[in-house]
């Protein structure tokens, strides 16, 4: 983000108190920050006690004696599934909606708590029976369908671990995750609708798993087998003896399972996500923490009242939102929710707000991303629509724009309602930085405050806080429930990541900002990490995906801004002489742009590929991305002094025109 929109983002004097009709209903309470204060561990302890059943109660609290692995409740015992589920049902709210559930063509299913537990259940005895037990890794590659979430729920059933690999990856993205995870299982489907056609899922799979798709050597991966839900309908090919019909073996299960406690600290799932290297981190999150954190914020920051309201969070299961407030806070606050197969625009531009309509949605949590397409195409498309359901928005995953939030207001929420900005990360597992509605006055393109029970600070590179008005680094300050536990196979790159840098506070990778009033502004990542449309991408990983083709010599990539994606993905590229001839640089280019789709997923495809002959570098070799960024975004050229040879840039912007 330049220092320009900072500072417009700064003088952003609009207000909105809080509606003292919906304050008087508020779940959440202005005394739960002095509460939390007092002891935050104690507050944490009071929360996991109200909010979820415990097997064995725990009497340890936070165990920090070995930083930076954190155990929470590690005496307790706890089955996560079954706080999601049979809970709900003995409690007699077994025929409460768990999910609308709705496909792109316009099909769908309402599933009740006592339905989802029956067919949780189910599926556990599936998972037994093909030898999954407590600890194996399970990896989840499905469209949004209700299966998606009953693998998830019986995968932590049984204690196992699951890995959703996000539908939009490649074959490569997901052996790769497959390898570093050691799978046992694959659960797909044939294929998924999207933008009105089926996208096909189990010939990534297939592909995935044929031999090292990236060496061709033929490495035996450790799945045993695939679990295929049928949903495309597309022809699929088969492999006798290890692939499976998810519903010709659910079928065959006994409806009876009961669900064993597990260590607070068993974990739950891993979830890759991008960081400043090629190889992504396998994120490690645990049970009771994870669940204590996701039901707390799912409760506190949306307001729910889970006899009333219509949730609907619009994230995949495949990223981390989808996880926290599609799958586990939600469920375990027994909330009714909508979830959506499709895309926002399918069959047509208003098909969001038709649902919304159509299910009465009273509480609803997207991405800016998404917000400002909307904006784009003009409010005479939610205005068709009955949207005064609403009473709550959320908004997360980058930073958004007062413009945006104001017209999420008014256009979405009528005018009316409260806007959550919330800010976390795949890593924190739940929302760490927010308003909390009918307490906060609310303040457009700021996330605000932390949470009751959650300590952050900014900070200077040595560690030391920048006080109010100045930028800085985001950190934790103290451990919290939801906080990841590693990253798999690698506790190395946990401390050094996260820890190394200033010893007892978790670096977030993010800059930030208080204002006067003590309330925070986000500006973006410091590190080599993109978002591009709420979606985590890292510049390393896009660029050894680009040198693996074999015209590529050298690649440099940036994140330029963009009006919708908020960051786009913009790559420098050097062909290798031999290729110079071969191919124009628009054939070049198109190239290399579906290269990094079949390697990485159709999210990491860049905006743009320069062919150029050179890449501005400093003397000692490092890339200076800053000035490739203002080629990128069309702005005149920083300060090239530092540059190994000050005429490259010349040479680049020539070129370009
Ligand atoms: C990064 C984490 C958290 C779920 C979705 C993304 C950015 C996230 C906000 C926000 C400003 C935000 C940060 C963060 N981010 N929410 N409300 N305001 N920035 O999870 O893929 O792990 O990405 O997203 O840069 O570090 P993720």
């Amino acid at each position: 983000m330049s220092t320009n929109s900072i500072d417009s983002l700064l003088h952003e004097t609009r207000r909105f108190a809080p509606d003292p009709e919906f304050a008087a209903n508020a779940i959440a309470t202005a005394d739960l920050y002095e509460r939390a204060a007092v002891d935050p561990d104690a507050f944490w302890a009071e929360q996991a006690r109200e909010l979820l059943h415990w097997h064995r109660p725990f009497d340890e609290v936070l165990d920090w004696s070995n930083p930076p692995f954190a155990k929470w409740f590690a005496d307790g015992r706890i089955n996560v599934a079954y706080n999601c589920l049979d809970r709900h049902v003995l409690a007699g709210n077994g025929d409460r909606v768990a999910f609308h559930w709705e496909g792109e063509p316009g099909d769908s299913r309402t599933i009740t708590y006592a339905e989802l537990t029956a067919e949780v259940k189910k599926a556990a005895n599936l998972l037994t029976s093909l030898g999954i037990r407590q600890g194996d890794r399970v990896a989840i590659y499905l469209p949004m369908i209700p299966e998606a979430v009953i693998a998830m729920l019986a995968i932590a059933r049984i204690g196992a671990v699951h890995s959703v690999v996000f539908g939009g990856f490649s074959a490569e993205s997901l052996r790769a995750r497959i390898d570093d995870a050691a799978a046992k299982l694959v659960i797909t489907a044939d294929g998924g609708w999207r933008k009105g056609k089926v996208f096909p899922l189990k010939n990534a799979v297939d592909a995935a798993l044929a031999a090292d798709p990236s060496t061709g050597s033929g490495t035996e991966s450790t799945v045993k087998n695939v679990l295929v839900v049928r949903r495309g309908e597309n022809t699929v090919d088969w492999v006798e003896g290890r692939d499976l019909w998810w519903h010709d073996e659910i079928a065959l299960m006994d409806p009876e399972h009961d669900a064993q406690p597990f260590e607070a600290e068993n974990p739950l799932f891993i979830l890759y996500t991008s960081g400043t290297t090629g190889k992504p981190k396998g994120i490690l999150h645990t049970s009771g923490g994870y669940l204590t954190h996701t039901a707390f914020t799912h409760k506190n920051v949306f307001d729910l009242h889970p006899e009333t309201d219509v949730y609907w969070c619009t994230a995949d299961v495949g990223w981390i939102t989808g996880h926290s407030y599609v799958v586990y806070g939600p469920l375990a606050n027994g909330a009714t929710q909508v979830l959506y197969e499709g895309t926002p625009d399918t069959p047509h531009p208003g098909r969001w707000w038709e649902l919304i309509q159509k299910y009465g949605v009273t509480i609803f949590y997207t991405a800016p991303t998404a917000i400002r397409s909307f904006m784009k195409s003009g409010r005479q498309i939610p205005q068709q629509f009955d949207l005064s359901s609403l009473r709550l928005l959320g908004s997360v995953g980058e930073p958004i724009n007062p413009e945006a939030w104001i017209w999420y207001r008014e256009i979405i929420g009528g005018g009316t309602t409260p806007v959550v900005d919330t800010w976390w990360q795949t890593e924190t597992g739940g929302i760490m930085i927010s308003a909390l509605p009918g307490v906060t006055e609310a303040k457009p393109g700021s996330a605000q405050v932390p949470l009751p029970g959650i300590s952050v600070d900014v900070v200077n590179d040595d560690g030391s806080p920048v006080g109010h008005g100045n930028g800085g680094l985001l950190v934790v300050t103290k451990p919290w429930p939801g906080m990841l536990r590693g990253i798999w196979g690698d506790p190395e790159r946990f401390k050094e990541t996260y820890w190394e840098k200033f010893g007892d506070k978790y670096f977030a990778g993010d800059g930030a900002r208080f204002d006067d009033d003590g309330d925070i502004w986000l500006l973006g990542r410091v590190d080599d990490v993109l978002n591009v449309s709420g979606h985590r991408l890292s510049t390393a990983e896009i660029e050894s995906a680009l040198v693996s083709h074999p015209w590529v010599a050298e690649a440099a990539v940036v994140g330029a801004s963009d009006e919708t994606t908020g960051q786009a993905v913009v790559a420098f590229v050097i062909v290798k002489a031999s290729q110079a001839d071969v191919a124009t640089a628009d054939e070049a280019s198109a190239q290399l742009r579906a290269h990094v789709s079949e390697q990485i997923g159709a999210i990491a495809r860049p905006r743009q590929i320069f062919i150029v002959s050179e890449l501005p570098k400093t003397r000692s070799g490092k890339i200076m991305r800053r000035l490739l960024r203002d080629v990128a975004e069309g702005r005149e050229i920083g300060d090239t002094t530092t540059l190994a040879d000050t005429s490259v840039m010349q040479i680049i912007s020539d070129k370009l025109k």
